[in-house]
């Protein structure tokens, strides 16, 4: 037996309008369906907030699960724009990414404003994919670790140790997302086991439930290399899962009981 359910997680980003999102979801359902999909495994769809919805109500018993891309603090209230996990699980999620690379970068989130995000999702009773990872300078300057630790801290010190069970860490080099380019599977192991190790002393026996995702440059072709990897649960994809089948080829990768691919 694996210790954790595997997870495969798509993250379409600003991708995909409404129908577009509706209609990869239809076929994904088909597949689960006709093929059992899925039954091995955690699927998670991440669509723009507009989508989420329809994607939720065409996944709704398909055992495919929803996962917002984000969220904001609070749960209604005068704020303009803004979408809190109350929202988003009345619209039909049960996860939400919180610190993306790419909120980091663009939206000007920082660690402890996405540590604040992971406890409010925790709150509202969403599971939580964590993003963490370096910039190509942070590798290059040997801070990788601290790098990653440093996003970690404020979240261990918001959450309680029974959250990590509700938890994922996506290990998402910021040099390796939509570059084509990834760390050695070895690498990503090892990663994973870091990271477990260092949850483990910060968090206790909870750690153990954790799932550890690596994300960055995923496709079809190199995922099983990285599923291989004991310690790593699975993967979050951007670019590849935009494509249905490119997601079915991932979804239908065959695991071994025990770990790894076949
Ligand atoms: P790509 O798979 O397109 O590199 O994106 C990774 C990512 O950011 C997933 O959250």
């Amino acid at each position: 037996m694996r210790a954790r359910r595997p997870m495969l997680a798509a993250n379409w980003k600003m991708y995909k309008s409404v129908a577009e999102s509706q209609a990869w979801a239809e076929q994904l359902k088909a597949a689960v369906v006709e093929e059992g999909i899925g039954a091995d495994r955690d699927l998670i769809v991440a669509p723009t907030h507009l989508a989420l919805w329809a994607v939720a109500t065409v996944l709704a018993d398909s055992g495919v699960a929803v996962a917002g891309q984000t969220l904001d603090l609070g749960v209604e209230g005068a704020l303009t724009g803004a979408v809190s996990a109350y929202l988003l699980r009345q619209a039909g999620a049960s996860w939400v990414l919180v610190g993306h690379s790419e909120r980091r970068q663009h939206f000007g989130e920082d660690d402890a404003l996405v540590a604040e995000k992971a406890k409010a999702a925790r709150h509202a009773g969403l599971g939580v994919i964590l993003c963490v990872g370096e910039t190509e300078a942070e590798r290059a300057a040997g801070a990788t670790w601290s790098r990653l630790t440093q996003q970690l801290e404020p979240v261990v010190a918001r959450l309680s140790p029974a959250d990590w069970a509700a938890m994922a860490v996506a290990y998402e080099p910021v040099w390796a997302i939509g570059s084509g380019r990834t760390p050695s599977p070895e690498e990503i192991g090892e990663a994973a086991a870091g990271l477990r190790q260092w949850l483990a002393a910060a968090v206790g026996p909870t750690a153990e439930a954790t799932r550890i995702l690596y994300g960055g440059s995923v496709n079809e072709q190199n995922l099983p290399e990285f599923w291989r990897q004991p310690g790593v649960d699975g993967a979050l994809v951007g670019g590849a899962s935009l494509a249905v089948e490119r997601f079915l080829a991932m979804a239908r990768i065959p695991l071994v009981p025990g770990g790894g691919t076949q």
